[in-house]
This record gives C-alpha cells, structure tokens and sequence, in this order.
C-alpha cells in the first residue's frame, strides 16, 4: 500500500527505497545544489552566522550525490510517468548528462527556460543570468501528456484576428485553403473564379461556402477560411516559460525561503503531466509548494524532505492554505523522537524543532521559532499568549510585532550552565520582558541557582525546560 498525502522526514535516498516500484505519476525535483546553503540561510539566522558545510564541494560530487537518488526516482516513477528536475547554470550540463544516462537516450523530453527576473547583474561584464533549466524526461512513449494553452497576446489579436464578422461579432482571421502539395490533380479546380490547388474537395468547399466559413474580401482575391478566435484555445505553451514571476521578497505567497518556486509553475507542471487522482512525489520539497499545488488540483502526493523544520513549515502550510487536518487529512512521518537523534541535529535545526515542540507542553499558548529575518540577541523563538497567536494567524502576520509575547532560549548542551541563564537575562532584559522559556537537555544545580535568584531579587521568571520532558510530553506550562 502506497502511503500518499504524506510528508516523510529523513534522507531521500533512504525514504525512496522504501517505496515500491513503479507508484508514482510525476516527479518534481528541485534539489539545492552544491552546498546545504540555501537551506541554512533560510533556517539559519542572521544573529549568528553559521559557516555553512560546503557538503559535496565540486559538480563531479554533486552530481555523484545526486546520481543514486534519481535512480532510486526512475525505480519508483510508472512507466508512464514523468519527471522533472529543476536546477541552474552551476550544473545545467552536468545534469542533463547524468540524466540522459539514467533515463536512456529516448527518456529526454524538453528542456524548459524558466525566465525567473529581469536584469540582474548587469555591473558584471556578462549577460545577467535570468533563468533556470527545468529538465523533462519521461520512462516511456505513452506518458500523460495535457496541452496547456495561453491566451493570446493582444498585439497577437492585434495583428492576426482583425476581422469582426457583421451580425455576430466574432472576431476571425484568414486561414490558408491551398494546398501546399502542388501535384494534387483531383485538388485543382476553379472556386469563386480562382484556380488553385485547394486543400478540399469541391464539394466540401461548396458546403463551407454555403455555411459562410469561406469569405472572399474582394472578386479575383483567394478565397480564404475564417478562423474564429472563440474557437481557438490560445497559443500552445513552449519551452520557454517567461510568463511565471519568480516569488517576490513581499509577495503574498512568499514563505521566507530564498529558493521558494511558485505555484503557478508546479500548478503548469502538474497539469500537464497528471490528471487528477495521479500520484504527485517531491523528494525535496522545502517549503511544499509542490505539495500545496498537488493538493489544490486533487492529486495524491508524497513529499521528502530531510530538514524537520522544512516538513513542520509545510505541514503548517498545507493547514493553513488548504484547510488541511493534520493526522486526518495529510500526515508527517519520521521526524525525530530520541534525544540521542536531536543531540545530532545542526544547531539551528535543534532550536527551531525545540520551540516547535515546546507547543506540545504549553497551555493557553503558541511558539513561534524565529525567520532569519528578525535580529533578536540572545532569543530563539516566543511564545505567544493563545488569544495574541489566534490574531496574529487570523492577520497572516506570522512574523510581526505583537507587543505581548515571552522569549525562548535553546542550548543543545547537555547542561546548560548559569553564565547561559546569566546571558537570557540579559536578553530578556533587553527586550523588557518579565517571564522566558529556557530549553535545554538539563541544567546544573547553579543555573536552577541562578533561576531561583533572578525570580526573587528580579522579578524574572525563567522556566527550564527540558528536552526529555518535551518528548515525554511530563510536564504542561500555563503561558
Ligand atoms: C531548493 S529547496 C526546495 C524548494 C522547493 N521547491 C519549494 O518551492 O519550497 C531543497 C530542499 O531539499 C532538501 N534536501 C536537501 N538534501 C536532502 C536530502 N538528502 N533528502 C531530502 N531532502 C533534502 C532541503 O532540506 C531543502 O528543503
């Protein structure tokens, strides 16, 4: 059984030889490239730089890191499904290569530009580098395959349907009624006083005349076949995909996540290479925008990603955008339980998972992990007081100001120590805060010291927390 509407926290190479083989419809891949980099921009924060680890180093390692994974995809994709890597120039080459070797030489289909922004980098003396490459193979002949369609520019209409059909108004062009074969004996005959070789028979010709299908714009002109435009379906969709924006720093859509693609290109991906009922797979799907469009069009769908706080931003999307109930609707696998695995986690993943998780012990509030776009010394995460975080989710203000809110600390220390309570303080005094969330794997008898001596002679209320009384769920705090 193929479990769909399901987001699996871990490696894909390992996730996807769970699968069974040949499950899924589409496949949509939009793997960072060389580096971990993008990923911890987006999870990471500004306070603390974090030197990130340049994981596969040159193309040759990515492309080698890649390579088992989109076997294990071709394994898993049906023989009529299709696939769709998107990546840019750092590997456009190299990807193809590896792809047209796994596929088999049939297995290419189209390599589509997608023109992501204007201008850029025009100081450099090279052409601004505008687009990505998105790389469509299929497994076999017969792959679902729907024709989308534009509408046609007005300069288009403009220059082409110029004609308005009196009484009915419907605007046409002139279409082509000869026939390109010039050795077409039975083709060539006289109509309306011209002699050509036509595409029809003279019958046929007859009744579209007699039906005011063919127009005659003066006597002696070659008759000509109008071409309604309300017949037409638009212009058919090319390679070159420049009328999708990329997300915007302010736009609505935009999540926060630097390599976040919009919906309007996996909802264009998705129509065309599934129908509804398909299974949709993102074996990287950062911030499940492949998901969230799956789920819009009515296609089952199975999302990976290895960052746990990548699957909660996603879980909170499909809850958020498609009313989805998590554990009813859709469900998160695999995401850590021990605290063996969460002393292993990056540091910036193990805090945003700790402020995450601290909503499991918290009544009558909601924490928030900090977006590396707020500068907060010294602070991970607040917590809001239940009534505060409903306005702020009803306003879709996730990361503003909101006066009333307590801040969160993380170590992943295996004790936090006082010189680490001494510095909360300091932050929470800074932020004029009078009560704080301290997370850690435990804490030294001279920090829960230090605690109780900040709540007396202070008036600071600082509450330890630690990790294994949020994964055993012992303890609730009131907010
Ligand atoms: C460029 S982002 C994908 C963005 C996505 N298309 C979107 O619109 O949100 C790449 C994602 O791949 C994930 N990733 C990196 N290595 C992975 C691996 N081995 N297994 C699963 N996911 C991985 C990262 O955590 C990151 O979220």
């Amino acid at each position: 059984m193929l479990q769909t509407q399901t987001i699996f926290c871990g490696d894909n190479l390992q996730k996807l030889r769970e699968l069974p083989d040949e499950c899924v419809d589409l496949i949509y891949i939009d793997p960072p490239f060389n580096s971990n980099r993008d990923y911890e921009t987006f999870w990471g924060d500004t306070k603390e730089k974090r030197a990130f680890e340049d994981r596969f180093g040159a193309v040759e390692h990515y492309i080698a890191w890649m390579r088992p994974r989109v076997s294990e995809l071709y394994r898993v994709l049906k023989k009529t499904g299709s696939f769709y890597f998107h990546c840019d120039w750092h590997a456009d080459a190299y990807v193809r290569v590896m792809l047209d070797q796994e596929f088999g030489a049939n297995g290419f289909n189209t390599h589509i530009i997608w023109r992501r922004t204007n201008a850029k980098g025009l100081a450099s003396k090279s052409f601004p580098n505008n687009h990505d490459s998105i790389f469509f193979y299929t497994k076999g002949k017969e792959h679902t395959f729907n024709r989308l369609y534009l509408p046609h520019s007005q300069k288009y209409l403009d220059d082409f349907y110029k004609h308005v059909e009196p009484g009915t108004n419907r605007r046409y062009r002139l279409g082509d009624l000869t026939n390109p074969n010039k050795n077409r004996p039975n083709l060539t005959y006289e109509f309306l006083g011209v002699t050509r070789v036509w595409r029809w028979t003279r019958e046929r010709m007859q009744e579209a005349y007699e039906n005011g299908l063919i127009i005659q714009t003066k006597a002696g002109a070659v008759p000509a076949l109008k071409r309604y435009l309300d017949e037409q379906e638009g212009t058919p969709i090319d390679s070159i995909w420049s009328d999708i924006p990329p997300i915007q720093p302010q736009s609505k859509e935009g999540l926060g996540y630097p390599t976040q693609k919009p919906l309007a290109l996996l909802n264009r991906i998705i129509e065309a290479s599934s129908n509804r009922g398909d299974v949709v797979l993102d074996a990287f799907c950062g911030c499940g925008t492949t998901l969230h469009a799956a789920q819009n069009l009515g296609r089952k769908w199975i999302g990976i990603d290895i960052s746990p706080t990548a699957c909660r931003v996603m879980a909170d999307r499909l809850i958020d955008k498609c009313r989805l109930r998590e554990g009813e609707d859709f469900y998160l696998r695999d995401l850590p339980k021990t605290s063996e695995q969460l002393r292993k986690y990056p540091p910036f993943e193990f805090e945003n998972w700790a402020v995450t998780a601290l909503n499991t012990v918290l009544v009558n509030g909601h924490a928030i992990a900090n977006k590396a776009q707020v500068r907060d010394m010294g602070i991970d995460g607040r917590v809001y007081p239940a009534t505060v975080a409903k306005e702020r989710q009803k306003g879709r203000n996730l990361f503003g100001e909101m006066d009333r809110w307590f801040p969160v600390q993380v170590k992943q220390k295996d004790k936090a120590g006082r010189p680490d309570i001494d510095m909360f303080e300091t932050a929470m005094k800074r932020q004029g805060r009078e009560k704080g969330f301290f997370i850690s794997f435990d804490f030294t008898s001279d920090a829960i010291r230090e605690i109780s001596r900040a709540l007396r002679e202070e008036g600071l209320e600082i509450i330890p927390v630690t990790v294994s009384e949020i994964l055993d769920e012992e303890h609730s705090y009131k907010v």
